[in-house]
């Protein structure tokens, strides 16, 4: 029985007031049946650390790729991440690969690795264009995204890695995956890490909101959600109440 598996993604959203009340309202619920991450920008991080009730982890939204520190203006390392008491990172959300920053998979991976040997556990992120998709590519670019992974991690390193399924053209556009091309992906996914299938989790993200969650959670290979706009909201305290 895998345990499901909730995380909050604010993005670049949230001034002190808007934290200090999001967290107020988070506090509101407590809950120790599944987990839930909350990943904050950097900046509120620290006050999310020190507020928010122990329900809840967090994650960083981003890490650099190695753990040397030093001359790497704006970047933050993971074995920073690791010393300040964050146990997660966010690696591969798709606005890092197409719209923010063009990461690869290789660089990707580097970052993967360098968490894993921090000691973070990694909420990994694949997905289709909508082009891949009408091009019947979905299966193969969502191999392409995880090809490093399956073929350099050990069952351990692979066991502390959250993938989460998040089809780009259903982002932040209100147009969810139905629960059965989901669960499709979902299952693909799962075959592909076929030596822990049964422990692995898969979570979907993409416009997941209050009135299609429960549709997406019964399906078999559906382990949670990577929710953005609803993370910021009673939404997601609805969401919870749902999975768990
Ligand atoms: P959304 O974002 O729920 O606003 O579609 C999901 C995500 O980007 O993780």
């Amino acid at each position: 029985m895998r345990k499901p598996f909730i995380g909050g993604n604010w993005k670049c959203n949230g001034t002190k007031q808007t934290v200090k009340n999001l967290v107020n309202l988070l506090n509101t619920s407590f809950n120790n049946k599944i987990d839930i991450v909350c990943a904050p920008p950097v900046l509120h991080l620290d006050y999310v650390y020190n507020n928010l009730n122990e329900s809840y982890k967090l994650a960083i939204q981003n890490v650099w790729t190695s753990s040397n520190q030093g001359a790497y203006t704006g970047e933050i390392t993971p074995d920073m991440v690791a010393d300040f008491g964050i146990t997660w990172v966010i690696i591969g959300h798709s606005e890092r690969r197409h719209k923010v920053a063009n990461e690869s998979n290789k660089l990707l991976f580097d970052k993967v690795t360098s968490s894993l040997n921090c000691g973070l556990k990694v909420i990994y992120c694949v997905g289709e264009t909508l082009k891949d998709r009408e091009s019947n590519s979905t299966f193969s670019v969502i191999k392409s995204q995880l090809n490093f992974l399956l073929n350099n991690l050990n069952y351990t390193q692979l066991n502390d890695i959250v993938i989460a399924y998040e089809p780009v053209w259903a982002i932040g556009t209100g147009r969810n995956a139905t629960p059965e091309q989901a669960d499709e992906v979902h299952a693909y996914i799962r075959s592909l890490f076929y030596q822990i299938k049964d422990s692995i989790r898969i979570i979907y993200g993409g416009s997941v909101k209050p009135n299609n969650a429960k549709k997406l959670i019964e399906m078999p290979n559906i382990d949670g959600f990577l929710v953005g706009g609803c993370s910021l909201k009673k939404d997601f305290l609805d969401i919870i109440n749902i999975v768990k």
